[in-house]
């Protein structure tokens, strides 16, 4: 049974049913400001394992624990480099989660079986209340069954887990709508790991130099310290292809593309910044970069219930979150790409 808590405002009173959840080893999903996350105690075994498996989760993907507080973070990690403490003085909480080494408090099935431990402070009232409130910290891959697009509403969530976990609350659409970066403090220079709602260029004003791990951009490299980056992702059921280039040809492209795919008998979406276009269902993700960003995960799974063949979506800039952007669009795409001149 799946109880589910509506907290569009935060309600400490309700709060503590869901913290009492967390304590007895049961499994949350609650709002960040990033995704929502399907949270268990990150260091009771048998609670993270259940995890991995209403997931569907491969158990070499590690999962980020949250806390609430700076001083939770000793509990944690073994060493803590000084960028650690300047990069979170500036951005916690938000959507930036640091690798670090484990202590060995942190149960190996948390973190997928390496000696490393992700952690993040979620910019989100309610999450925060949850941690603080249950006293634990929190591990939490994003509430989608493994390789669907990530959740953004307590409505994703609810079609994917409702009847498989014990508790959903409710707090609304979330902000920023693509997952935390993910930067690795264990070398130096670090490493992005994963792009994500801290633009890039914003950590290296900090920080200075930061390396991007090549399967960030899709390349098939070692992927021993980027294990969430080798499955297939936010996938949904219909083919997606990626239209990369000029925004006016690709426009000219995508309409071109439309028809050939229809008169081949296949119905046909599109998720695009703007422009009109012929076909069977249509989502405009908006202009900015915060927009697109917001509005992606829940377009896709918008299109898959118009049960469309094929999604055709128009290729944005890498830049400040257009790299997050992207980094999805291409993983949902399988990395089918058309890039024109
Ligand atoms: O915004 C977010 O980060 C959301 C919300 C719920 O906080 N969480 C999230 O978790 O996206 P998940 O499990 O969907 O993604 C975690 C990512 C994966 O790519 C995983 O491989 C990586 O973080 N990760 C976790 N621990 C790691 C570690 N020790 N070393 C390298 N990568 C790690
Ligand atoms: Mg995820």
């Amino acid at each position: 049974m799946t109880i589910v808590i509506n907290m569009r405002e935060l309600d400490e009173r309700k709060m503590r049913i869901a913290a009492r959840f967390i304590r007895e080893g049961k499994l949350v999903a609650f709002p960040t400001e990033t995704v929502y996350g399907l949270g268990a105690d990150a260091l009771n075994e048998a609670a993270v394992r259940r995890i991995f498996e209403a997931k569907g989760r491969p158990p070499d993907n590690p999962l980020i624990v949250h806390i609430a507080d700076f001083e939770q973070l000793y509990g944690l990690a073994e060493e803590i480099p000084e960028e650690a403490k300047i990069l979170a003085e500036k951005f916690w909480p938000g959507p930036l989660t640091f690798v670090l080494p484990k202590r060995e408090v942190v149960p190996s099935v948390t973190t997928g079986g390496l000696d490393t431990v992700a952690v993040r402070m979620p910019a989100n009232e309610i999450a925060l209340s949850l941690i603080r409130i249950s006293g634990r910290a929190i591990a939490a891959p994003s509430a989608n069954i493994s390789g669907k697009p990530s959740p953004t509403s307590a409505e994703h969530v609810v079609d994917d887990f409702y009847g498989r976990i014990e508790c959903i609350i409710d707090g609304g659409e979330t902000e920023i709508g693509v997952e935390s970066t993910v930067i690795d403090l264990t070398s130096s220079p670090p490493v992005l790991l994963r792009p994500g709602g801290l633009p890039l260029e914003e950590i290296k004003k900090v920080v200075g130099k930061v390396e991007i791990h090549p399967a960030v951009r899709g390349y098939a490299a070692d992927t021993a310290k980027a294990p969430g980056m080798k499955y297939r992702h936010y996938a949904p059921n219909a083919r997606v292809v990626v239209v990369e280039g000029r925004r006016e040809r690709v426009r000219r492209k995508i309409a071109e593309l439309i028809e050939e795919y229809r008169r081949k008998g296949f119905r046909v979406g599109v998720m695009a910044t703007g422009g009109s276009y012929d076909a069977d269902a249509y989502v405009n993700l908006g202009k900015s970069e915060e927009e697109i960003a917001k509005n992606l995960f829940k377009a896709l799974r918008e299109l898959d219930k118009k049960n469309v063949d094929i999604i055709l979506a128009e290729g944005i800039e890498e830049k400040g979150l257009g790299l997050a952007v992207m980094n999805r669009l291409k993983k949902a795409a399988g990395y089918r790409t058309i890039m024109l001149k």
